[in-house]
């Protein structure tokens, strides 16, 4: 199979909603039938205490959320699937923002019931930031939720998207009978469980189906799709692909009720690879020497290893066991001779990738976040990973002076893995952790204790604006505890502000300085 063939069969996505809105059902549904797993069961039902398989840490188990971002692949109809899970929590934000920077396509799942929720709407704009498709799935149609058209204004209004719906539900909770496949023109009927009846439109004047017809639910939403017909936005595959309009079908994912359909259509519109922007212009996925960039760094996934595993992207041509790269950053050649692909906790090693597949190799401590590795002549680097600013900041000591050592080790490692971010008190040198939530601040201290021996303990510096100070040298009696001075990993000052109207103050007494808000910088 040549290059090019391999590179388009890929897909590569990300799902991603609010905490229970059914992504981990959906999920376990694709893994299904994609014969990753046997039984659904198996894998669900974090509150009844089993657990999912794209939860692999021990503290996720605990707190039933998923913490790490996965990455599950499985080959799919003559197609290569790349699912990367990314977590609904909010406090893991950072993580998951990065994560969409490794996808060609995203699913946004939306609960029926509840609409778009917050943490839907953070997770919607990094993937307009950056152009992705978005395919929507309104999920729990067995129940009673909101009204179909009602959904779709609230998606075209709050998330400022075009919407085409790819299918129509006819009633939902008890009166749900199915829906209307426009794609495909059928009637899908719904039985009550996973068995789905399929009639094609034509055939709906059937005297056999009399009784199906003549239901209010069955009427309603008759009369609604010939309105959509009518008067609906168009299909335009060219906006779905610039992330302009979003294809949306109706389905409960428990049930499972329109799933494989959904799966198998947005899997034949969603794009494979296309060029990404580096130093060096656009690079082709089909390019024959190889490239990616590290989105993720992670310590420990097997504590039985205490291996650090990077997590590559591969952006163009193929990858190799074995193979050595050059590290762009360093202009140094390393081999990449440990290299796996994840289903959840189990991990195989790969010989092979191509672009769009995710890659873990394993990190000597040569990685960053952000590292783009290269094969050939030449050098360039892949867009930067945007960063997003901590909004949390705590002082942390070790609890024991003894284990100093092992802090630092632990610390060293964390902040590298880009978990948490680390600063240093201007004078005091005292270290500070920033984080977008106080969840990260547990991990943090579980897995120091857990992996490095280094119980923490925490003194709180409360919620801080940080803004970042473009010189060298400053007079430090500007600043005080409401602005509080510190300095960055590269050495850059950052100012930790203790609410907007410290920062404003500020910025009336000290017009002549300029503060760079991270987010703006990008
Ligand atoms: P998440 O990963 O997005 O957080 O959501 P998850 O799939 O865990 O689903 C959250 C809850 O919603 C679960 O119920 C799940 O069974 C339910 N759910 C998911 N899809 C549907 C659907 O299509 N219809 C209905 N009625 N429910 C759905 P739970 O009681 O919170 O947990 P569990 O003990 O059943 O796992």
């Amino acid at each position: 199979m040549s290059l090019y063939e391999e590179v388009n069969k890929r897909r590569t996505f990300a799902i991603i909603s609010h905490p229970d809105a059914g992504k981990t059902t959906l999920t376990e549904k694709l893994l299904l039938y994609g014969n990753l797993i046997r039984s659904a069961g198996t894998v669900k039902g974090k509150k009844s205490g089993k657990f999912a398989t794209s939860d692999w840490m021990e503290l996720e188990k605990q707190r039933g959320i998923s913490i790490t971002s996965s990455v599950m692949n499985f080959p799919y109809e003559g197609y290569e699937v790349n699912i990367l899970d990314t977590p609904g929590h909010e406090d893991f934000s950072e993580d998951t923002y990065r994560t969409l920077t490794a996808v060609d396509s995203v699913v946004m799942i939306i609960d029926a019931t509840k609409g778009i929720e917050a943490q839907t709407i953070k997770l919607f704009k990094v993937c307009r930031m950056r152009g992705i498709p978005i395919f929507t799935f309104i999920n729990k149609l067995d129940r009673e939720g909101k009204e179909p058209f009602a959904l779709l204004e609230e998606i075209e209004q709050v998330l400022d998207i075009a919407t085409y719906p790819m299918n129509w539900p006819v009633g939902m909770g008890k009166r749900f009978l199915g829906i209307f496949d426009r794609k495909n023109k059928q009637f899908v009927q719904f039985n009550g469980n996973e068995e789905e009846t399929y009639i094609p439109f034509a055939e709906l004047e059937n005297p056999a189906y009399r009784e199906l017809l003549s239901q209010e639910s069955y009427q309603t939403a008759a009369e609604e799709l010939s309105l959509l017909d009518e008067a609906g936005d168009t299909f335009s595959l060219d906006d779905i692909l610039a992330g302009k309009q979003t294809p949306v079908f109706f389905g409960s994912a428990l049930a499972p009720f329109g799933v494989h359909t959904f799966f198998n259509t947005f899997i034949s519109m969603a794009p494979a690879p296309t060029p990404r922007k580096s130093t060096n212009g656009a690079i082709s996925p089909d390019n024959s020497d190889f490239s990616g960039f590290i989105f993720k760094i992670q310590a420990n996934m097997n504590p039985a290893h205490r291996d650090r595993v990077a997590f590559l992207r591969v952006c163009s041509g193929k990858f190799e066991r074995g193979m050595t790269v050059k590290l762009s950053r360093t202009d140094k050649p390393i081999k990449l001779s440990q290299s796996q692909q994840f289903v959840a906790s189990s991990r195989d090693t790969v010989e092979e990738a191509y672009a769009g597949d995710i890659i873990g190799i394993y990190d000597p401590n040569a990685y960053r976040i952000g590292d783009t590795l290269i094969e050939g002549k030449g050098n360039f680097e892949y867009d930067e990973l945007p960063q997003f600013p901590p909004e949390l900041f705590k002082k942390v000591t070790a609890k024991n002076v003894m284990k100093s050592k092992q802090f630092k080790k632990g610390i060293e490692q964390l902040v590298q893995e880009g978990a948490i971010q680390l600063y240093k008190g201007h004078r005091t040198d005292a270290n500070i952790l920033g984080a977008v939530g106080e969840l990260q601040y547990e991990v943090f201290q579980y897995r120091m204790k857990n992996e490095y021996n280094a119980e923490v303990m925490f003194e709180s510096i409360g919620e801080r604006i940080p803004r970042w100070l473009t010189i060298d040298k400053i007079d430090e009696s500007l600043f005080d505890e409401r602005s509080m001075l510190t300095r960055d990993r590269e050495g850059n000052f950052v100012v930790l502000f203790k609410n907007d109207f410290s920062l404003r103050l500020f910025k009336e007494k000290h017009p002549d300085i300029k503060l760079v808000d991270l987010l703006e910088t990008k």
